[in-house]
């Protein structure tokens, strides 16, 4: 498997294969499933993939978090080997991508920087643009995949290619669940077996809204959201949102012009875990 630690030896890698057309897939390891499927999209629709791996400091509002991210890439590569042996992995230190200074850049992403995510880690868009942009400036690549289980992230990126009028087409993927409905995630390693089992329910309390959705006001389900976790002493809320799904905004209301989706976020003890599911029209 080839893994490159500097843009330097990548560039010269991929530079040697000259593709028509370049597939990149950025993470911060320890993958699973759902990476796995990003994965293999990339092979399908590029002539090469390249894969990051890389835990990106600028993007964490929680030290703590930061330190137990798990890091495997060991067993990264050889789980990415089962699909290709083609794969090319930039595993950089941080001074490689980001020089000497290890700091965010400042972007106006508008009013969907300020929702959710935004509201609740404070410099974590920033975090996620800087480090995105760096890999896209040393990856060049002509199409980039991202999980939709960070909707908000992936418009972000959207966003992000606008501003830097980037010529990269940005794909957005289904989420892929554990067999229990939980979103696949680097941080349900961290998960005891009573915390993975008592997960699930954030999947089945988004299935339920979605079945609600139709005969219910957005107050009555966030009160069924609120009372669903309440009773729940191993998952805190952290938020329920039902949001307009082109500006994230969150809806008070519905109109029947608009397409909503819904999400949330718990924490498992010091694990936070992030769900989201589209809801249709209003
Ligand atoms: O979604 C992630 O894993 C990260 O936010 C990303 C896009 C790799 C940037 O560090």
């Amino acid at each position: 498997m080839n893994i490159y630690k500097t843009q330097v030896e990548l560039k010269e890698a991929i530079t040697l294969q000259s593709p028509s057309k370049l597939g990149f897939v950025p993470t911060m390891g320890a993958l699973h499933d759902g990476h796995l499927s990003l994965v293999e999209k990339a092979i399908e629709e590029n002539e090469l993939c390249v894969v990051s791996i890389f835990v990106n400091p600028t993007q964490f509002d929680n030290l703590n978090d930061l330190k137990k991210y798990p890091r495997t890439i060991k067993k990264d590569a050889d789980l990415l080997k089962t699909l290709s042996d083609q794969i090319l992995i930039y595993a950089p230190n941080a001074e490689d991508l980001y020089g000497a200074k290890i700091k965010s850049s400042t972007f106006k992403f508008g009013p969907i920087a300020k929702e959710m995510e935004g509201a609740y880690r404070l410099g974590h868009f920033d975090g996620v643009g800087t480090v995105v942009s760096l890999l896209f400036d040393a990856v060049q690549p002509t199409a980039a995949y991202f999980g939709e289980k960070d909707f908000q992230q992936l418009q972000i990126i959207k966003k992000l290619v606008e501003i830097k009028e980037y010529n990269i087409r940005i794909v957005g993927c289904d989420i892929i669940r554990e067999t229990n409905g939980l979103a696949r995630s680097s941080r349900n390693t961290r998960l005891s077996k009573v915390q993975f089992d008592e997960a699930a329910l954030l999947y089945k309390t988004l299935q339920e809204v979605k079945q609600k959705w139709q005969s219910s006001s957005i107050l009555d389900l966030n009160g069924f959201v609120k009372n669903t976790f309440e009773k729940h002493h191993l998952l805190d809320l952290e938020y329920f949102v039902i949001a307009n799904e082109a500006t994230l905004k969150t809806a008070i209301r519905k109109r029947n012009t608009n397409t909503y989706r819904a999400f949330i976020v718990v924490t498992a003890g010091e694990v936070r875990l992030i769900d989201t599911l589209s809801l249709g029209k209003g």
